[in-house]
């Protein structure tokens, strides 16, 4: 990709939005450290401390500098000084690595809960996406009720799901859902996930 980017004078966007959350594997560097002057590198507090911060970063490759600060200007004045210094002064005291290690390790243990309740509840739906991030993508087992209908019975039972297709996924075959586990609180993460293997369980044998 920095080879195609080099040649044609492209730019490449790398949206780590998550890339603090990655588990299974060290993280991988960042493409943007390959080829500074092609890669526009994103990153975001929205997934570390809470989107409603509304903070987030750009690496730019020189040439954009000016150009996107400009813009970034006439948008909105900047994002508020007070929240940027305080996540300054987090990141410079080392809080924020501290944070973000601990976080990970909890996110890890709650999708290694999600991942073996369905394993055990519901073998039949395929867990995907759980490399990295705070959601992970369940595709149904054929003969599994119509999306609309599980997403409702969901909201029924406390449960905030989105279908797969709310995202521009597939809209044929059996669906699947998307399920995030970062943000119901501790005391309330076991219900959550009790509700969510009793809504996807089969009637079988090994129940
Ligand atoms: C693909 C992608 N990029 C970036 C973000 C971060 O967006 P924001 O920083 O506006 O919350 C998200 C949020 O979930 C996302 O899904």
């Amino acid at each position: 990709m920095v080879e195609w980017a080099r040649a044609t004078g492209g730019t490449v966007i790398e949206d780590d939005y998550d890339g603090e959350f990655r588990y299974d594997r060290q993280p991988v560097g960042a493409l943007q450290g390959l080829a500074p002057g092609q890669v526009v590198y994103a990153g975001t507090a929205s997934k570390s401390l809470a989107p409603g911060i509304r903070l987030a970063w750009l690496v730019l490759p020189p040439a954009l500098l000016d150009a996107v600060v400009e813009e970034k200007r006439s948008a909105d004045r900047h994002s508020p000084v007070m929240d940027q210094l305080t996540l300054a002064e987090l990141i410079r005291s080392g809080a924020y690595d501290r944070h973000v290690r601990r976080m990970r390790l909890h996110y890890r243990r709650r999708r290694d809960r999600l991942v073996a309740a369905l394993a055990a509840h519901a073998p039949r739906v395929r867990v995907s996406g759980i490399a990295a991030g705070l959601h992970a993508v369940l595709e149904l087992p054929p003969g599994s009720p119509a999306m609309g209908d599980l997403v409702a019975r969901a909201n029924r039972a406390g449960l905030a799901l989105a279908g797969l297709e709310a995202y521009n996924g597939p809209a044929d075959g059996p669906g699947a859902l998307v399920v995030g586990f970062g943000s119901p609180p501790e005391h309330a993460f076991t219900g959550a996930l009790d509700a969510l293997c009793a809504l996807l369980a089969e009637p079988g044998p090994s129940r």
